[in-house]
């Protein structure tokens, strides 16, 4: 059994009172059920640790740098986000690789920085509109992959996020059999590179538009465990039912 996950990117939203939000989340959910993370703007990382800390609610934090440290003005480096008690890092999200210019080759090194450090990497890959269209998503997906995925990545350090960018913040998702091909491509990939038992075990998420009106539909799919949510995580009102879907998924 794969674990599933269920993260939440605040992106650039929210202050310290938007924490509030993280006692109400935690409060629903039980004590077993999917894993959740929340992953708050890193002025918030100190705070909402605490604030989460009677929760099942784990941490992280949305990019770290691909360099331990040095001068390198407004980073953050993934020693420093661990030092905060968060547990996760999001790389290679698709609004990073293309505001900050993000390439495979760096969110490899970030990845590395964050296995180093004793995070879990969420690694993003997800294919244009145009990609989309011409049909080229498979391709695209599976370059990002080799590109992006270090080689020695574990189960327990490692999740991948399909998120196709024309699906972010849109309120448009692919459908149920266009997810499934998807997941199935990177499944078989991962299965290739690092063998059936770690190739079967580190969880897949889908993100992109995830409501808690499709999210049942989404975790149909036998290769998504889980989602990574933009708006729809903000508001424990919003994501509870998301994660709930994923537990009677
Ligand atoms: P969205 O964002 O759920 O708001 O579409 C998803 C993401 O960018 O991770």
């Amino acid at each position: 059994m794969r674990r599933k996950l269920a993260a939440g990117n605040w992106k650039m939203n929210g202050t310290a009172a938007s924490l509030a939000e993280l006692a109400v989340l935690g409060a629903q959910l039980g004590d077993d059920g999917p894993d959740v993370v929340i992953c708050p703007p890193a002025p918030l990382l100190f705070r909402a640790v605490h604030a989460a800390e009677d929760t099942r609610i784990a941490i992280g934090a949305q990019d770290c740098h691909m360099q331990p440290k040095g001068a390198f003005t407004g980073d953050i480096s993934a020693q420093m986000i661990a030092d905060t008690g968060a547990q996760y890092v999001i790389v290679g999200h698709s609004e990073r690789r293309d505001t900050h210019k993000e390439r495979n080759a760096d969110i490899n090194a970030k990845t590395l920085m964050a296995w180093a450090s004793g995070l879990t990497a969420i690694i993003c890959v997800g294919e244009e509109l145009s990609d989309h269209e011409q049909n080229n998503t498979l391709d695209i997906i599976a370059g990002q992959l080799a590109g992006s995925l270090p080689d020695g990545a574990q189960a327990h350090n490692t999740v991948i996020a399909y998120e196709p960018i024309w699906a972010i913040g849109t309120g448009k998702v692919p459908t149920l059999e266009e997810i499934i091909a998807v997941h199935d491509s990177i499944r078989a990939t991962l299965i290739n590179r690092l063998g059936d038992e770690t190739g079967n075990a580190i969880p897949l998420l889908y993100g992109g538009s995830v409501k808690p009106d499709n999210a049942e539909t989404i975790f149909k799919a036998e290769n998504v465990d889980g989602a990574l949510v933009g708006g729809a995580s903000l508001k424990a009102a919003d994501f509870a039912p998301i994660i709930a879907a994923l537990a009677r998924s």
